[in-house]
């Protein structure tokens, strides 16, 4: 791959010993993908946040990285961590202390501790084909998808190596000719509300490539951000949404694919594995301040946990009266926080991700459903 002499000087250890290694890392990735260069991005989002899911290794190398005098050279954020950054769960003290230790190695290299997978909506909102590295499944599908910029599906370790460095390796998802549609996904049914959303993106995930969809339907900001999470448990960081997202390309000789009413509900019974849940949990990926206002809109009678941004909570508390059976928690989710270890034994969830990784890493009971299902408990 070619290098420029600065950044020949940077793998050569002239601006340390962090840079070295995290230029040897993209030179490595770059070399492995046929990468011809490394090209400069504006903004990282950065995930291996929560103690629950990057353990004591990860820690271990967190805090030797930032005690080496590493800094992020462009804007950098955090995905959510194991724990509210204030205290609102009842989370077991000796996580919660590791869970402190690793976000203090993240501000000592400058990192925002923005603490959401949903950065668009609080604090790292890039414009169409801006070159990011952005490293949480679900927002990389939004920042390709729905916004037009340019991302590759980026690791904990990339996407950091990115952040010191301000470079990313010329391939995938950068390059035209990788964001053209791999099939025609034709929607036969009617897409009702975020569970269909959810359901479509899950079936599709299996199939991989960079779908088109083509829909009798005009999917919002949060539609789009529920389709993309689900596609995301599968190999999926880029869509298009005829119609509606920017620069949809024509379908024309692609092969089709026809999804209807029988395989959303397929996705859906594929990830309910109870019927009666302890607890519901919202915001996977972290709700919208539209959607935190819906669920108020409900005035639930259950318990409901909201897992949004500090910003968006910050602005409903602002804005109106939460009663108490609705917990705004920001910071962390429904999947990285340790429930279980909190005797949490099954959650109703509105989100194909959440119940996935709920029901897989987990090891909880789940139910997919619609928030009003999950409500009346019908
Ligand atoms: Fe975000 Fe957690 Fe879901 S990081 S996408 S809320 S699994």
């Amino acid at each position: 791959m070619y290098l420029t002499a600065e950044e020949e000087k940077a793998l050569s250890g002239e601006y340390g010993y962090a840079t070295q290694k995290a230029m040897e890392l993209l030179v490595t990735l770059g070399d492995v993908n046929g990468a011809e260069r490394l090209i400069p991005v504006t903004s990282v989002q950065v995930s291996g946040v929560s103690y629950k899911t990057i353990g004591d290794a990860g820690l271990e190398f967190l805090t030797e990285f930032s005690s080496s005098g590493a800094r992020v050279k462009v804007l950098t954020t955090l995905n959510p961590a194991g724990a509210p950054l204030s205290g609102e769960l009842p989370v077991p003290e000796s996580f919660l202390r590791r869970q402190e230790e690793i976000l203090a190695a993240y501000r000592s290299l400058g990192v925002v501790l923005s603490c959401t997978c949903t950065p668009y909506y609080a604090c790292n909102l890039p414009c169409r084909g801006e070159t990011i590295a952005w490293a949480e499944s679900s927002s990389v599908a939004y920042a390709n998808s729905v916004i037009g910029a340019r991302t590759n599906r980026e690791s904990s370790i990339s996407a950091l190596a990115s952040a010191i460095t301000g470079k990313t390796p010329l391939y995938g998802l950068h390059l035209d000719e990788n964001r053209q549609p791999t099939h025609l996904v034709e929607v036969t049914t009617e897409l009702r509300g975020e569970l269909d959303y959810t359901c479509l993106g899950y079936h599709v995930s299996r199939m991989g490539g960079v779908p088109l969809f083509r829909a009798e339907a005009s999917p919002g900001s949060e539609e789009l951000k529920a389709l993309g999470a689900a596609l995301a448990t599968g190999s999926v960081s880029l869509f298009h949404f005829h119609s509606v997202t920017p620069g949809t390309p024509a379908a024309q000789d692609l092969e089709k694919v026809q999804v209807g009413r029988e395989e959303l509900e397929e996705a859906r019974d594929t990830l309910t594995t109870c019927d009666d849940p302890e607890l519901i949990a919202l915001g996977c990926p972290h709700a919208s301040l539209r959607e935190v206002l819906q669920v108020l809109e409900h005035e639930p009678e259950r318990e409901v946990w909201v897992f949004t941004s500090a910003q968006v909570k910050q602005l409903v508390e602002r804005h109106t009266e939460v009663p108490e059976t609705v917990k705004l928690i920001p910071d962390t989710c429904m999947v990285v926080a340790p429930l279980e270890e909190m005797g949490v034994r099954s959650v109703g969830v509105t989100s194909a991700k959440a119940a996935y990784y709920s029901l897989h890493l987990s090891r909880l009971g789940v139910r997919l459903d619609t928030l009003e299902a999950l409500l009346s408990g019908k």
